[in-house]
């Protein structure tokens, strides 16, 4: 066919080009691990297939389980089920490490390592070190590339990155005790803390549905909205990792990170620019306006629950104190919702609810914010029927789009009212397959964009809002009431809304 003649297809238009990273060494710590299985190796190898990774990259695996290099090769295959023939082939040149990392030689082994890609392939001296091990062992590493002069690029033209995952600690102090210690061995632009939901498509439609219409920001603040609810439901329970659960909790897995996100490019102000500083300025601004709570307002605003037994998806299943890796007296929470409140000229008085929770009804991550009623409504009571204030609905997952509720003639002689939905679904109107969040968060930091990436203030400021409720929670001040796996949280979450005339949304 002609150039002329082939006619651009209009979903495809406005979809980004084929970015690719710069030749490189991805260097994954706690390589045998699940993350990496699960998340990374899979995400390179879609990186690999779409040509996405330049000619000179390559992977380093580190970890303290003994491997050889063959077999860390076969694990990177075998993470992949249906790898096409680029993996295969970039796989032949993966090295694995093992050993501490407390000890020098594995970092001078690192060295050597690093030193002969270098050479092999033309990786240019750039490195991505992604922190994939347990938590704990953050600091230890950053020392260890610190002592062996890893953290630093070798000359002006090449980079060295690192990629922290979550949780950036368990509470305000020991936060910041990390973010010094990293600071003492990378600097801040250096540094990529990632948080998968911002890699979520959806996640960064709230920025193209604010900023890029003007339908949108007029009515986005108090004048209009009555209230906003973030949900984060999961209908799975806490599966093989039960252990890890019980020192985390739905407040620290999911609402200092996934919530605080998803909440503060809810709220914030319109940057000048969609770019690292401008996002993240705005985003830090969002979060500094929400009211720390006081202990009495953390009892009254707060409620934490854990799962009993239950029916999920019509199957039983156990509580989560029954779970493999729990304590049968556990008081770890499955489940929180929490009322903030916003204090700044937009939200002044429009009341947050985010919910959280395991072994929920449904898996579905959606931002509503629900408007104000009408102020007269001129229909007779008995013509309107089920007609609710207009919502507005940011799908995130799992079926991802954006949904508004209005009010619409029923059909008919009599002029009756009722709610309807107008939508938009991602799969129906952009016919290419999105990106898996970790391959655009993976190639972002390798191109050296930070702006889906969280700065240090911003965790910061996460943990200031939190922290009233993990003092107060660790005084024993609040109870933890329990909720039958499989249905929408505990009462008092209902009640939350229920004592200010309002409820959840059923998503
Ligand atoms: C992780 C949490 O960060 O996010 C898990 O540790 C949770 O507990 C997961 O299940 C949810 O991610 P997603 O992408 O499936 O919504």
């Amino acid at each position: 066919m002609s150039e002329q003649n082939q006619t651009p297809n209009p979903l495809l238009q406005g979809l980004n080009p084929q970015r690719q990273s710069p030749p490189l060494v991805f260097i994954v710590f706690g390589a045998s691990g699940d993350l990496a299985a699960r998340k990374l190796l899979p995400a390179l190898e879609r990186l690999s297939r779409r040509r996405q990774l330049a000619a000179g990259f390559s992977v380093v695996g580190i970890a303290r389980t003994q491997m050889s290099d063959e077999e860390f090769k076969k694990l990177a295959l075998e993470s992949v089920p249906d790898f096409g023939p680029s993996w295969e082939e970039l796989v032949k040149g993966f090295r694995y490490i093992s050993g501490e990392y407390a000890h020098p030689d594995t970092f001078e082994e690192l060295k050597k390592v690093l030193s002969e890609l270098d050479d092999l392939y033309g990786c240019s001296g750039n490195r991505v070190y992604y922190l994939a091990t347990i938590p704990s062992l953050f600091g230890e590493v950053a020392q260890g590339l610190k002592d062996h002069g890893l953290n630093q690029a070798k000359d002006p033209n090449s980079f060295v990155r690192l990629v922290v995952e979550k949780p950036f600690g368990r509470n305000l102090p020991s936060a910041q005790e990390l973010d010094d210690k990293l600071h003492s061995c990378f600097e801040e632009k250096q540094i990529f803390r990632i948080d998968h939901y911002l890699g979520k498509e959806t996640v960064q439609n709230v920025l193209a549905l604010r900023f890029a219409n003007a339908i949108f920001e007029p009515i986005w603040n108090r004048q209009y909205v009555d209230n906003i609810q973030i949900t984060v439901a999961e209908s799975l329970g806490v599966e093989h990792r039960g252990s890890f659960y019980e020192t985390a909790g739905a407040l620290r897995d999911i609402v200092q990170n996934h919530v605080m996100q998803i909440l503060s490019l809810t709220l914030m102000e319109p940057p000048s620019s969609i770019d690292a500083t401008g996002i993240r300025n705005e985003k830090v601004k969002a979060l500094k306006a929400v009211e720390i709570m006081t202990p009495q307002e953390v009892a009254q605003q707060v409620v934490r629950a854990q799962y009993s037994p239950g029916w999920v998806n019509g199957e039983p299943v156990v509580g989560y104190q029954l779970e493999e890796g729990v304590s049968s007296s556990s008081t770890t929470e499955t489940y929180v919702a929490m009322r903030l409140k916003v204090d700044n000229w937009r939200w002044a008085g429009v009341p947050v609810y985010i919910r959280t929770g395991k072994r929920l009804p449904k898996r579905v991550t959606e931002v509503a914010l629900q408007f104000q009623t009408v102020p007269h409504l001129s229909f007779s009571q008995n013509l309107v029927t089920d007609l609710e204030p207009n919502v507005l609905v940011i799908r995130i997952q799992p079926d991802e789009g954006v949904t508004i509720r209005f009010g619409a003639k029923v059909p008919g002689q009599d002029f009756r009212v009722r709610s309807v939905s107008m939508d938009f679904s991602y799969g129906a109107a952009f016919l290419e397959e999105t990106s898996d969040a970790y391959e655009r968060l993976l190639l972002d930091a390798m191109v050296g964009d930070a702006t889906l990436f969280i700065r240090s203030d911003e965790v910061n400021q996460a943990w200031q809002i939190l922290e009233p409720i993990l003092n107060a929670w660790s005084e024993n001040a609040v109870p933890v009431y329990q909720y039958p796996a499989g249905q929408w949280g505990p009462a008092e979450a209902d009640q939350l809304l229920a004592k200010e005339g309002r409820k959840w949304r059923k998503p």
